[in-house]
């Protein structure tokens, strides 16, 4: 029989700020006994990580709204686990938990910490584990209160999202149509359009590889754009703002086209467009609403289990694989949420 002390955690370490795109260099492979839970703790074996765009940001030094990774520190990541050991009288062996076990294969959890480290038991009739790190986890969270609190869709309004095909960007679109809205998407090529609109129910959407976001945001929005739920920034953030009606509400919700710049980040040059429309553009970070997750996690999971959301998610199997897959974020090459498989349950 296996012991707590048969086990090797390998990790995978921040080993050098990365300038443009990671790569492989930028990290250190290392490997440490596993220890046993003190008072009130949790031995958490990794099951699946989540691969976030905002991964990028946390590499860089700097202030943000969550502090930087330290170099030769693990790479801070969400995800799911099970827990292997405990002594924490909220937890039992077996039990599934969402947490933040960073990229290695086990994370010891110190009672003093259960809280602030934010693990929790996984309904598991509510979802699937990787549904539990898509539309019921931290993305789909995103899209809800950035929809819902920042956007306040109204029926009848036309809401555009991109990256439409993405964990944030489904959920979006689905909870806008839910909403009553009309949804236009914004995607990179045709399978991911094709996806949003004939199995998502989207009411069209723009492929931004193949060409003008002005030209189909004028022939997919006739009555202008209500909300724009933005993910990639730069260019595309531009073209909306040419098209947005007065009282136009903008959710800055990440600027991915530009988080591997080597040059200053690209602000919007049209603007003025909020002062002509009195719109607004406001940002959100989905930690704000933890105390209401739950609230969102028992709409989403209704919307699921009568088929009003689908759900996709990209899963690739392996942590040592992390360097290469992180950077399928960036190139368009996810389809779905972003996982990471690093063990079976
Ligand atoms: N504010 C918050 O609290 C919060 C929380 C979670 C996520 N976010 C942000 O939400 C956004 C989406 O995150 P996600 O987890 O849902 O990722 P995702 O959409 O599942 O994956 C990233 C997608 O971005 C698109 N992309 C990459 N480079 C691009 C570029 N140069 N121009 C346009 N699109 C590009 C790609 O799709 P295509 O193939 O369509 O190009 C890629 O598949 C990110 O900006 C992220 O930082 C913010």
């Amino acid at each position: 029989m296996t012991t707590i002390a048969d086990l090797t955690n390998h990790q995978i370490r921040l080993a050098a700020r990365p300038n443009g795109l990671p790569t492989r260099e930028g990290w250190s492979f290392t490997s440490e006994p596993v220890n046993a839970p003190d008072d009130e703790g949790v031995l958490i074996k990794t099951l699946a990580i989540s691969l976030d765009p905002a991964m990028r940001g946390w590499m860089n030094e700097g202030k943000s709204y969550i502090p930087p990774v330290g170099i030769g520190e693990v790479m801070r990541a969400g995800g799911i686990g099970e827990v292997i050991a405990s002594k924490s009288p909220a937890f039992a062996v077996g039990d599934v938990v969402g947490c933040s076990p960073g990229t290695q294969e086990y994370c010891l959890v110190p009672g003093t910490d259960l809280k602030r480290a934010g693990v929790f038991k996984i309904d598991l009739r509510l979802g699937t584990q990787t549904q539990w790190l898509n539309v019921l986890g931290m993305p789909g969270m995103t899209g809800y209160f950035g929809l819902m609190d920042v956007g306040m869709p109204q029926a009848g309004e036309t809401v555009v999202v991109s990256g439409a095909a993405g964990a944030v960007g489904q959920t979006v679109g689905q909870l806008a149509k839910i909403k009553g809205c009309r949804v236009v998407g914004i995607a990179g090529g045709p399978a991911k359009c094709e996806w949003v609109v004939k199995e998502l129910g989207f009411d069209a959407c723009i492929d931004y590889k193949a060409g003008d976001v002005k030209a189909g945001l004028k022939a997919h929005c006739p009555k202008g754009v209500d909300i724009y739920f933005d993910n990639v920034g730069g260019d595309i953030l531009d073209a909306v703002l040419t098209r947005i009606n007065r009282k136009a509400r903008i959710i800055v919700c990440g600027a991915i086209s530009q988080y591997n710049n080597t040059t200053p980040v690209k602000g919007p040059a049209n603007y003025l467009s909020l002062l002509v429309n009195r719109a607004r553009m406001e940002g959100i970070v989905v930690f704000d609403y933890a105390d209401r997750y739950h609230l969102a996690v028992a709409e989403m999971a209704g919307y699921l289990k009568d088929g009003r959301m689908k759900s996709k998610e990209d899963v690739v199997t392996g942590l040592d694989t992390f360097p290469e897959t992180l950077l399928k974020l960036f190139n368009g090459e996810n389809f779905g949420k972003l996982v990471l498989q690093v063990a079976s349950a």
